[in-house]
């Protein structure tokens, strides 16, 4: 009952002002946001790159208010992606990129975040890696699916992310299972009404397992995002039903959630990447990861408490 709270409130300015001002331990946020800038999180891509995982990378922020703003995410992304070049990662290290903090939601959002996020797709293809376009609430996916197709006119290899939360999404993932699509599956992690989305627990595994299935059947390349142990067995029995190869599909995690389970599955061979957020505006974020386990607010409050 508790996440529904936690999610409304991450939409909050007021409880953004209360919370990012609390003397929320480093240590709590740490756990999921592992540094605050480039030169912080550098040698924790080495780290877990060293360890046999691939990464994408998250430059936190969201529902900006101002296009300065916009132009300063797509300039936080390209300072990142000039500092990966230099660790010769390649598709090691991909971006995940939320439409919003380039400007999606302001006005003309939709032809502003495409200009902001073209450069950002065409650093990353210089540097022979590609990046990921975050579902965010329903009401943005439109144009996030559009802005998709006109970037992969010129690189194919640009990657969105389905929520299987949302009615919608099996038609979408049967859109886009082709050839040479990059799909993240996710189960979703907005408050989002009954009109658009089922709401229980059990319905939205049902609902993730159907659209795996079209995903893994279909000839794109599945990512499958999700720290549930039952939906990885499942999606590995899929795999192998379907005749795909360790090489032809991979798992993606959180940092800092299930973190065993990484190095567990990427030890089995296959391929592990772990969507790792860093930066200074890290409510919306943290507070989603709050919401998907409401435990988490004990961890939070007790070490707030006890400052
Ligand atoms: P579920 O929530 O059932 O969790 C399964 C188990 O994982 C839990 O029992 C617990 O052990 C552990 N776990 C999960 N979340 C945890 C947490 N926060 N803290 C501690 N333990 C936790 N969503 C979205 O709407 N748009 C997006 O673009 C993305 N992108 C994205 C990328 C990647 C790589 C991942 C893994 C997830 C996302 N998400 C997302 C978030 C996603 O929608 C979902 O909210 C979370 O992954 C939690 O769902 P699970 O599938 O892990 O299952």
């Amino acid at each position: 009952m508790l996440g529904p709270v936690i999610l409304a409130a991450s939409r909050s300015d007021r409880m953004r002002r209360l919370i990012s001002a609390a003397p929320v331990t480093k240590q709590v946020v740490d756990r999921f946001i592992p540094g605050e800038t480039v030169d912080e999180i550098v040698p924790v891509v080495r780290e877990l790159t060293g360890r046999g995982l691939e990464l994408t990378m998250d430059v936190v922020g969201e529902d900006i208010t101002r296009p300065e703003q916009a132009a300063a995410a797509r300039d936080a992304y390209l300072e990142l992606i000039d500092r990966l070049e230099k660790l010769e990662l390649g598709t090691r290290a991909e971006m995940s990129v939320k439409l919003s903090m380039f400007g999606q939601a302001l006005e003309d959002g939709h032809e502003l975040a495409l200009k902001n996020v073209r450069p950002v797709v065409e650093a990353a293809a210089a540097i022979g890696t590609t990046v990921t376009l975050d579902a965010e609430d329903h009401t943005t996916l439109d144009s996030m699916f559009a802005i998709h197709e006109e970037l992969r006119k010129d690189h194919p290899q640009t990657g969105c992310v389905i929520q299987a939360y949302l009615f919608r999404t099996e038609a979408d993932a049967r859109r886009l299972a082709a050839v040479g699509s990059r799909v993240r599956l996710v189960k979703g992690a907005y408050k989002e009404p009954t009109e658009v989305a089922y709401q229980q627990k059990h319905e939205i595994d049902k609902a993730y397992v159907r659209i795996l299935k079209v995903l893994m059947e279909g000839d794109g390349y599945p990512m499958i995002g999700s720290h549930d142990p039952r939906l990885i067995s499942i999606a590995q029995e899929l795999a192998r039903r379907a005749g795909r190869k360790l090489d032809e599909y991979e798992f993606q995690m959180l940092y800092g959630i299930r973190s065993d389970e990484h190095l567990r599955l990427a030890a089995e061979g296959h391929r592990m990447r772990v969507y790792t957020a860093y930066g200074t505006d890290w409510y919306g974020y943290f507070m989603r990861r709050l919401a998907e386990k409401p435990a988490n607010l004990l961890f939070f409050a007790r070490s707030t408490l006890t400052k």
